[in-house]
């Protein structure tokens, strides 16, 4: 497979999925920003045999385990305090949104064109005295992160931020292994000089997934309808091999969060638990 082939806009409707899992867990903002698709892909996940996950002791369901990764992801920004805040392969999420209104921070939004305009939208059905504050925090920009230019076009996006957090939430453990090199290595270099910024990517290994067993396969197989994939999903072998394709992507660092370091920021936390690992990684 080549980084950028036509298997990245099946990926598309997993965004109405997750905004609509996001406004049910009543984020802020969410609920301007979920869709028909959305609902309509949550009830037929549901009735494919998501609902199985709800019945298994100690399995995590998909909101569980998509809420799990979005506040651990929250607790760490909100700790890193950004000056600007970069979502790749943002889809619908709110957390740009809530980031520019509600703390005044630049924020910007990365998406394939279709997505963009579909948040485009979305963000036109926000009462109009809120769309007015967010032009003036917020941008869309139409860009493919595979593309070879990616990495200057988000060094672009950077300019002037002291401290930028770049997430990356949901969107690698859809690319192939040389996708996620190219994507690293891009998001590396545009941080180059830049010893205060971050990248934020929640990423997957088969360790952890064998580790919860039954609900990866029901919620995999189902993620493979949601997305038309006839092959599965390949995690990282374990947390070595994503760490080493960090390093060798060219970041100087990187660490993977414990949940249990952030429940005191992010009381949601408690309680849940998922195979996926969230991970910061550095540029010195
Ligand atoms: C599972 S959704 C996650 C959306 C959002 N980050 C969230 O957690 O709610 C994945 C998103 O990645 C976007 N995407 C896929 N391939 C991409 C690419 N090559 N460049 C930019 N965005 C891409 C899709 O359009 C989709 O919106």
């Amino acid at each position: 497979m080549t980084v950028s082939d036509g298997s990245t806009a099946r990926i598309g409707p997993t965004a109405h999925y997750t905004a609509y899992v996001w406004s049910r867990l009543r984020l802020p903002y969410a609920s301007y920003l979920a869709t028909p698709t959305g609902a309509a892909l949550y009830w037929g996940f549901f009735a494919l045999g998501e609902w199985t996950t709800r019945v298994l002791p100690g399995v995590p369901t998909m909101r569980e385990f998509l809420a799990y990764r979005h506040l651990l992801i929250d607790a760490l920004v909100e700790d890193l305090a950004p000056d600007r805040l970069v979502e790749l392969g943002a889809g619908l999420t709110p957390r740009t949104v809530e980031w520019a209104l509600d703390r005044d921070i630049a924020t910007v939004d990365i998406d394939l064109p279709a997505m963009i305009e579909v948040k485009r939208r979305a963000i036109g059905r926000l009462p109009a005295a809120m769309q007015a504050r967010l032009a003036a925090r917020h941008r869309l920009l139409a860009l493919d992160v595979l593309a070879p230019q990616f990495s200057a076009q988000l060094a672009d996006a950077l300019a002037g931020a002291q401290r930028p957090v770049i997430i990356a939430e949901g969107l690698v453990s859809y690319f192939d292994p040389a996708a996620r090199a190219s994507l690293f290595s891009a998001v590396a270099r545009a941080l180059e000089g830049r010893p205060h910024a971050a990248f934020i990517v929640d990423l997957h290994t088969a360790v952890a997934q064998n580790q919860v067993g039954p609900a990866t396969k029901v919620l995999r197989s189902a993620i493979r309808v949601l997305t038309r994939r006839r092959h599965a999903l390949g995690p990282f072998a374990d947390a070595a091999e994503y760490e080493r394709a960090l390093l060798d992507a060219g970041f100087s660092g990187c660490r993977t969060l414990d949940r249990a370091d952030w429940v005191h920021a992010r009381p949601g936390l408690a309680g849940l638990h998922s195979p996926a690992q969230v991970v910061h990684a550095w540029v010195e």
